[in-house]
């Protein structure tokens, strides 16, 4: 077989020097604390039976056979699309194939040349590599810093003509890397003042805040924002995303998002599984499946405090808490140590996050029992103060 060029293997040597070489590695059988399967939906057999009996009346089992703009647009994606747009109450919505999909088929399309863009410095990086395909211009604001982005905004407004220019600001309810969330009422209030177009990545909080619907709707500011991400693939346990605003909005990424025109649509059966996850977090054992996952990120606050870990965790009341223990080598001993007693923890290297800010990622779920949190503070509390 032909070799890759020699500059790629400088890259990959870099990264091997670096300690941050990746790998994809086996489920191990140890305890999960690190999936974003919050609900352990992903395992619910009720989920499953429920989608199979939709995908008994289909008459398409397999593939999509097609991107959504030709024969891969069926059924069960309008009805999903409705039961999403009022689940979360938004006027309508867009299924795309995944939340990547969705971003990079939003931010590429959405702002328009002479627009402007600001994004929170630790967006994910689907939202990142959309704006850089887009013909906006973008810059980024303070992590979770409202007066950074007024400042911003100000300057910007002060250079003279902008006719017919619209401004995007970009923010997550709950940050992938750090499990924490803006003030997004006040971030709402501020974009509705100042005629922002405020958008919302709702990765993370979709399935864990306002009752499992998203943190936008906890705090009630649905109307306010312009456009918000659902993903499938965490909390819900399956596969897909969508994007969340009017009908217009939907109508246009339908004919410019390129990520959504130009790739097969989700098969069928995923759908099906997507519907049926959506219909089981709506029902009662649903809902109580989500206070049950606040049961456990109360009890990991508690026992945290009770560690004295509260300098090294970051502040979340998310499913995601972030230990920040600095240096790859160090985060890796310490993951190694926690897979060694059982424990499936990964380390989040530079570059994923910036050098000295290297971590621990910890994914709290319904099925994490209180002596398995207790057992991963006592063992890092050991690593920590030795
Ligand atoms: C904040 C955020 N947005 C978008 C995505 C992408 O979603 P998906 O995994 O469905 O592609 C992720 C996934 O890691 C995420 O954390």
């Amino acid at each position: 077989m032909p070799k890759l060029p020699k500059k790629l293997l400088q890259k990959l040597e870099k990264r091997r020097e670096e300690n941050a070489i990746r790998t994809p590695s086996l489920h191990s059988g140890a305890i999960d604390f690190s999936s974003n399967d919050y609900l352990g939906f992903a395992k619910n057999g009720k989920i499953k039976m429920a989608a199979q009996s939709i995908m008994a009346n289909q008459d398409i089992f397999n593939g999509a056979t097609g991107s959504r703009l030709l024969t891969g647009h069926h059924a069960l994606f309008e009805q999903l699309e409705t039961l999403l747009a009022t689940y979360h109450n938004a006027e309508d919505a867009l299924v795309f194939n995944s939340g990547y999909d969705a971003n990079l088929g939003f931010f590429a399309s959405v702002p328009q040349r002479g627009d402007l863009v600001f994004y929170d410095e630790l967006v994910h990086a689907s939202i990142r590599d959309g704006i850089t395909l887009g013909l906006a211009k973008s810059y980024k604001f303070k992590h979770n810093d409202l007066e950074d982005l007024a400042g911003h905004i100000e300057r910007s407004r002060g250079k003279g003509s902008n006719h017919g220019q619209e401004i995007y600001v970009v923010t997550e309810s709950v940050f992938s890397m750090d499990g924490d969330s803006p003030d997004l009422k006040a971030f709402a209030a501020y974009c509705t003042e100042k005629r922002l177009h405020l958008v919302i990545d709702e990765a993370h909080a979709t399935g864990v805040f306002g009752n499992g619907k998203g943190l936008a709707s906890e705090l009630g500011i649905e109307e306010q924002v312009f456009a918000r991400l659902v993903t499938f693939g965490k909390a819900l346990g399956c596969h897909g995303a969508a994007i969340l605003g009017n009908l217009s909005l939907k109508i246009y990424l339908l004919n410019f998002a390129r990520s959504l025109i130009y790739s097969t649509a989700l098969p069928p059966d995923t759908v099906a599984t997507v519907l049926s996850s959506y219909e089981h977090l709506a029902s009662e054992e649903g809902k109580k499946t989500v206070e049950s996952l606040h049961d456990r990120i109360h009890f990991f606050l508690q026992k945290k405090r009770e560690y004295g870990l509260q300098d090294v965790f970051l502040p979340s009341d998310s499913a995601i808490h972030v230990a920040v223990l600095k240096g790859n080598k160090r985060v890796k001993r310490c993951a190694e140590m926690l897979q060694g007693n059982g424990i499936d923890v990964r380390p989040i290297l530079a570059p994923t996050v910036p050098e000295g800010h290297e971590r621990l990622r910890i994914c709290l779920h319904v099925f994490n029992t209180k002596q398995q949190t207790t057992k991963v503070l006592r063992l890092i509390s050991k690593f920590h103060h030795g």
